[in-house]
């Protein structure tokens, strides 16, 4: 089906609620191909004729795989980029063009250095304008954009706060091209890149709500879990500026390009039977149940027929018999998923737990991809399964280094060096050298500036210390904690990071040394490009190399969820509860990860939601739970 020539709005039962066309694909690279493909049809049609394309361009890890493949069509297929003007969306304000997070430098490095797209085609906001010219620049960049003769195709990514380019909740419909502040959980999501929220500029520069809307024809591109509340929003909600995102269903040809993962909270694919005939097995019940329970506040086992009838569920009463019959099965069902014993309980009957009870003492390994993730999401489960005496090893799958402000490191390098003074070397001892060495490179670098490598391994080496400790307070002894390092992150950047077959290999090697019996990973639905993504893949396609093996057979994967969503109640296939202590045990670890924002870190708050909502459908009122699907 193509994507940019089909019509504007969602056309079938299915797609009901949708209130702008979407297109679900099963991943980016299927969609970005798609695209791409439309573009370079656009490009040759217009090539024929003798006329240009304006094409509006956006930044983020969103479309990376739509610019890689324009690249390969550019040099593999000989598309030429001669007729194209591009337009990007935002800047931030402040950075100067060669600055490692600037919007241009992205674009050069993403898309502009290899193709063959004239330099003077190119537009993109200029950060460096100075306060008193920035309404002038504006006006020229909309005027500019008209003289072009308006933009064909705007590229769309969306952030998490709804907005299109930077144009953040209160932004108008008929906002133009302008400086911004930027909202503070987009600061945050860029805290990473910018080594610290506090490095994150506070200003952009964007084009408005009404220069995108402007654009023949729009395509907003959305990948991964992460995005998918907001897409359900911008796609079904009602048009607000609260959500720059849904002026897109004002728009006549605009469509929402999404990945299976970011479609997960549209109706036709969360509650399916709102729009249409679906298979009620027991899984499709659970969620029809559990939902109904949620939406009207009541137990499972308090819903009475009507219940079921007036919300579109009635369906399942004729497949399955009486509200009664149907609530009880699936109270049990939920009940079922809840266990104290996460490791499978010795010496119990089994059938109906999440976990078997042999061996009784299994080898567990807790996948974390950054050095925080397993012990914010699942700190009490590794205390428990301690206790519970299995054999449990951390891995720590990336340094966490490129996330460690510069201050950290600094004071460090300057412990380091008071030390070697106090012991009465001068300094000259090595380690006095090498700290005054650190010091100087930070000092060199800049704010800004890359890591060399002495600040990479010293970023690290903090996060260590910090993982062992909070390691602990879970019970894990300092030698169980295994650091991976994988190579795909030593050598990237956020954002870029780009995995090879080397660290499916180191992935392996572990794997094979360990033959677990249990594995604990996340990153099966983050964006693609996500860290978290890169390194539950290298898990996958290692267990794949080893699937014929008798332990690959008999070792159970349990996928975690990252720290910006949880579980809904009907994905829970293992609900671990947690006391108060234990609630209080976690935050101590994760309270161990001084060099991390901790807004950064707060999980607790989702341990007790999930909690919450299995005290509402029925089950006991536990003080906080944490969750896992079955992978
Ligand atoms: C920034 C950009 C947006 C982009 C958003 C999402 O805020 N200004 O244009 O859509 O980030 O980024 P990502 O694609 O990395 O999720």
């Amino acid at each position: 089906m193509s994507i940019l020539n089909s019509p504007g709005k969602q056309q079938t039962q299915k797609e009901l609620y949708e209130k702008t066309r979407s297109v679900i694909v099963k991943d980016s690279t299927t969609g970005c191909s798609q695209l791409a493909a439309e573009v370079a049809a656009l490009i040759r049609e217009r090539q024929a004729q003798g006329e240009n394309v304006v094409l509006g361009l956006a930044t983020g890890s969103t479309p990376v795989p739509f610019y890689k493949e324009l690249i390969r069509l550019h040099q593999e297929e000989g598309l030429s980029f001669k007729n194209v003007i591009t337009f990007n969306l935002d800047e931030y304000h402040g950075l100067a063009p060669d600055h490692r997070e600037s919007y241009n430098r992205f674009m050069r490095e993403q898309l502009f250095d290899h193709i063959d797209l004239p330099k003077e085609n190119i537009n993109i906001p200029d950060g460096t304008v100075s306060l008193d010219a920035v309404y002038e620049s504006c006006l020229d960049y909309e005027k500019r954009i008209e003289e072009a003769g308006g933009i064909d195709l705007q590229i769309l990514g969306i952030g998490r706060t709804g907005h299109i380019g930077f144009n953040e909740p209160g932004s108008s419909r008929d906002s133009r091209t302008r400086m911004i502040t930027l909202d503070r959980i987009t600061r945050r999501d860029a805290a990473a890149d910018f080594l610290g929220e506090a490095n994150v500029p506070r200003h952009a520069i964007t084009m408005g709500v009404g220069t995108i809307l402007a654009a023949k024809r729009l395509v907003l591109m959305a990948w991964g879990g992460n995005k998918a509340e907001i897409v359900q929003q911008a796609v079904e909600g009602k048009v607000t500026d609260r959500i720059s995102a849904s002026f897109l269903q004002e728009h006549s040809n605009a469509t929402f390009l999404v990945d299976d993962a970011a479609s997960s909270q549209l109706t036709r694919v969360h509650l399916p039977w709102l729009v249409g005939s679906v298979k009620w097995d027991g899984k499709m019940i659970k969620r029809a149940v559990t939902w109904l329970s949620h939406r009207f506040e009541k137990p499972v086992l308090r819903l009475v027929d009507g219940d079921y009838n007036e919300s579109g569920a009635g369906e399942i009463l004729t497949a399955s018999g009486r509200a009664y019959d149907v609530n009880i099965s699936v109270f049990d069902m939920v009940k079922h998923t809840i266990t104290g014993w996460p490791g499978g309980k010795p010496g119990t009957d089994d059938s109906h737990r999440p976990e078997r009870a042999e061996p009784a003492s299994k080898r567990v390994l807790i996948f974390s991809p950054e050095p925080s993730d397993a012990i914010m999401s699942l700190g009490g489960t590794i205390h428990r399964l301690i206790e519970q005496g299995h054999q449990v090893k951390l891995v720590v799958q990336t340094s966490g280094g490129l996330r460690v402000p510069d201050l950290a490191a600094r004071k460090f390098a300057a412990i380091l060096q008071e030390m070697a003074g106090l012991l009465g070397d001068g300094g000259s001892s090595a380690g006095g050298e090498y700290a005054s060495q650190v010091l100087k490179q930070l000092e060199d670098k800049g704010a800004f500036g890359d890591d060399t490598l002495d600040i990479k391994r010293l970023k690290a080496l903090i996060l260590r210390g910090e993982v062992r400790d909070a390691a602990q307070v879970c019970g894990l002894a300092a030698d169980t904690v295994v650091f991976q390092d994988l190579p795909f992150y030593e050598k990237g950047r956020y954002r870029q990071f780009q995995m090879q077959q080397e660290d499916v290999d180191s992935t392996a090697a572990l794997l094979q040394e360990y033959q677990p019996n249990q594995i604990y990973a996340t990153g099966h639905l983050a964006d693609p490009s996500a860290l978290q993504t890169l390194c539950y893949r290298t898990i996958e396609q290692a267990l794949e190399g080893f699937k014929d093996e008798a332990w690959v057979k008999d070792c159970r994967l349990w996928l975690y969820r990252g720290k910006e969503s949880e579980l809904n109640s009907y994905e829970i296939d293992m609900a671990v509860p947690m006391s108060p202590e234990q609630l209080d045990l976690k935050g101590e670890a994760i309270r161990k990860f001084q060099s991390i924002s901790q807004e950064e870190l707060d999980s607790s708050g989702r341990n007790q939601t999930t909690a919450k909502r299995y005290d509402q459908l029925g089950m006991a009122e536990y003080e906080a739970i944490e969750s896992f699907e079955r992978g």
